[in-house]
Formats: structure tokens, sequence, C-alpha cells
């Protein structure tokens, strides 16, 4: 995985941002949110993130 792979590109959230905050214990869209600031503004990038922290969940 290339974790420097921007996923949200509104917020300039890569995916290593995400794993980040899925290793302090955001496992869910909500906490992700919360926690990288992906998907707080247009929204499109959500369903990429939703798909990234369930294929990802395991493996934290
Ligand atoms: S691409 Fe994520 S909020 Fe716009």
């Amino acid at each position: 995985m290339n974790k420097d792979k921007v996923i949200c590109p509104c917020k300039k959230v890569t995916k290593g941002d995400i794993l980040v905050a899925m290793k302090k214990g955001a496992l869910t869209y909500k906490d992700v949110k919360k926690a990288t600031g992906a998907g707080s503004k247009c929204g499109h990038c959500k369903d990429d993130v939703k798909n990234f922290i369930k294929k990802h969940k395991d493996d934290i």
C-alpha cells in the first residue's frame, strides 16, 4: 500500500493518516472524519474512506 496516497484531496488526507487515526482508536467513518478531517468538506471521498476502514480494521 502506498501510504502517501491521498484519499481525501479536499483535506489532503492520506491513507497513512487514516491508519494513524485508526491505530489511535478511530474505527468508524465518523471517528476518522473527526480525527483527520477526511470527508468534512465535499464528502466525495466518503465511500473510499469507509471502504478503507472496513478493509484495514482487522490488520491494525
Ligand atoms: S474529497 Fe474528502 S471531503 Fe472532499
